[in-house]
């Protein structure tokens, strides 16, 4: 790996985690009655102390490419990953994929309860725009309004949300999904985060609409090489490198490219779509050779 990728991967683990630790702490903020500590401690077990935190990382990188850095991006980065803690959460129920580790650890259901991890989920869902619509995310409310516009696109109905109802609903189909559905079901359950990373840097470093097309196309090619990568985990990947189960998606019949195409061709289609989107990153030249490298990481990843 690129010293210098890695260094900057491990420095933004580090700020996030400080900054969720603090967002997540057990004292009331202003406008809130109570947190109760049953389920700030589950919403805690699911967000610190564990994860890539690659989309915060991507966030951050996307917004150091159009100038800006600091308290701005780390907030919008941290929202990010409450909404993708949240899906890990609601995602690992037993009425979804019924795992039980999750980051090394138990999943969230298993530590606390059902019902807890259910209000978990709802109160990292929500807490994700609190977060964002703070003015400390940006001095300019059309940009937070756009940042929130946008997440709460990219993670309902026709996002995130709605790629996992296609998830189930494939799992339960009589026969396999053609390619293009399971394209279409990964971009919007995987790949709207990963591409959100990359707008929301540009939404705040108000990036001219070309340099806006050149990101989201990089980070949509990132995000749909993503999830291939973790299907092919899944096949053959580690579970104490994982820090989750694998090899359970054939037994719970769902439609991945892997089950479609076998292996070796998910993994050319994989490390295709890391090259697309290395390739959308012309426009930027060498200010964005970390973001290159985080594409290369994406697909070589081993966790
Ligand atoms: C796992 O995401 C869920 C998928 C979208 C495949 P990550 O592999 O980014 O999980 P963490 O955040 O590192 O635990
Ligand atoms: C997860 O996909 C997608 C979301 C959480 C939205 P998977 O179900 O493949 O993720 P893992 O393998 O459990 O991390
Ligand atoms: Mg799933
Ligand atoms: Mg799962
Ligand atoms: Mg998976």
């Amino acid at each position: 790996m690129n010293p210098e990728f890695s260094e900057r991967l491990t420095e933004a683990a580090t700020r996030v985690e400080a900054k969720l630790e603090q967002l997540l702490s057990h004292q009331p903020q202003e406008g809130e009655i109570a947190r109760p500590v049953r389920l700030m401690d589950a919403m805690r077990h699911s967000a610190l102390g564990g994860g890539k935190r690659l989309r915060p990382f991507l966030l951050i990188e996307s917004a150091r490419l159009f100038g800006l850095d600091g308290e701005g991006p780390l907030r919008a980065a941290c929202a990010l990953e409450l909404v993708h803690c949240y899906s890990l959460v609601h995602d690992d129920l037993p009425a979804m994929d019924d795992d039980d580790l999750r980051r090394g650890r138990p999943t969230v259901h298993k530590a606390f309860d059902e019902a807890t991890a259910i209000l978990a989920g709802d109160a990292l869902l929500t807490y994700a725009f609190d977060v964002l619509a703070h003015d400390a995310t940006h001095a300019d409310a059309q940009v937070r309004i756009r940042l929130v516009a946008r997440l709460a696109q990219t993670a309902g109905f026709g996002g995130m949300a709605g790629g996992q109802m296609f998830d189930l609903m494939a799992e339960r189909a009589m026969a396999p999904l053609p390619r293009a559905e399971i394209e279409r079901l990964q971009q919007m359950k995987t790949g709207a985060l990963l591409r959100y990373a990359g707008e929301a840097g540009a939404i705040l470093g108000r990036a001219s609409a070309a340099d806006l097309d050149a990101i989201i196309a990089y980070s949509t090619a990132l995000g749909a090489a993503f999830q291939v990568a973790d299907d092919v985990l899944d096949a053959e990947g580690d579970e104490a490198a994982m820090g989750k189960r694998v090899a359970k998606d054939a037994g719970r019949n769902k439609a991945t490219l892997v089950s479609l195409l076998g292996l070796d061709e998910a993994q050319r289609l994989r490390d295709g779509l890391a090259d697309q989107a290395i390739a959308a990153l012309k426009p930027f030249g060498q200010r964005a050779t970390i973001l290159a490298e985080a594409a290369r990481f994406t697909v070589a990843r081993d966790r």
